[in-house]
């Protein structure tokens, strides 16, 4: 499941940076293209901005993206996108992976670690641990130097086994809890959750920057 409904504020493009071209190629078509190339995926499910869901299923079938199974509207931040999105996941599906639209440059090799790892521990994630030191700041002024031993940095995709994904948002919902990924819901029922090694390809395309790192790194990659 992509959620692909943000209006990329940070990035302040022309449109939501999903849609923008890299090398060509809609970001989110690329991300799409990316898991449809995972074996063990049966079928895509989309959270679209709401006002443009006839437009993103046209663009989906422009570009002939395999296996779609959904496009559905997207709400107003990145969980309850997920949270419709979920509704819209076969029943019969027992693993769901989640993954960003603005994440375009995943292996299959890396989902695929991420779904055997949520198959047996019931979660997963991947990420990359810090290599830099970590400090906190407040205005302008570091207030201390945090231990970075055991802290990493998160990305997508994360899976889940799908009631337990359920679960998690029903009792985030319950409780009026907000994160900034799935994770931390599964985590918040006292279950674990197994970290599985990211790759630092694995950019977020949030800010101009990581754009254009993404064009850079997209010309020298096959087309997606
Ligand atoms: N997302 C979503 N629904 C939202 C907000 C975000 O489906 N209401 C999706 C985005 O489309 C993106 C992913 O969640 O694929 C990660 O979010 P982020 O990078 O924060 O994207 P935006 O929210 O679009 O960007 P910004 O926060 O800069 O506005
Ligand atoms: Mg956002």
């Amino acid at each position: 499941m992509v959620p692909a409904a943000g209006s990329g504020s940070r990035l302040r493009g022309p449109r939501p940076k999903q849609f923008l071209r890299l090398a060509g190629v809609p970001l989110l078509v690329r991300t799409l293209r990316a898991l449809a190339r995972v074996a063990e995926i049966d079928g895509l499910v989309v959270a679209s901005p709401p006002s443009d869901i006839l437009g993103t299923r046209r663009l989906l079938r422009r570009h002939r993206v395999p296996r779609l199974l959904a496009v559905v509207a997207g709400g107003a931040e990145r969980q309850e996108s997920v949270w419709l999105a979920l509704q819209a996941v076969p029943l019969e599906s027992r693993v769901v992976v989640v993954h960003d639209a603005v994440r375009p440059f995943i292996t299959r090799e890396l989902v695929q670690a991420v779904l055997v790892a949520a198959r047996r521990h019931g979660a997963a994630t991947c990420g990359l641990p810090v290599s830099e030191t970590v400090k906190r700041v407040r205005a302008g002024f570091v207030e201390t130097t945090l231990d970075r031993e055991g802290v990493w940095l998160v990305q997508t995709p994360q899976a889940f086994r799908r009631a337990l994904l359920w679960e998690a948002h029903e009792k985030a919902q319950q409780d009026g809890f907000s994160g900034t990924d799935d994770a931390v819901l599964v985590e918040r029922l006292g279950h674990t959750v197994r970290m599985v090694q990211g790759l630092s390809e694995n950019l977020k395309i949030t800010t101009r920057a990581d754009l254009s790192r993404a064009r850079a790194f997209a010309r020298r990659r096959r087309p997606g």
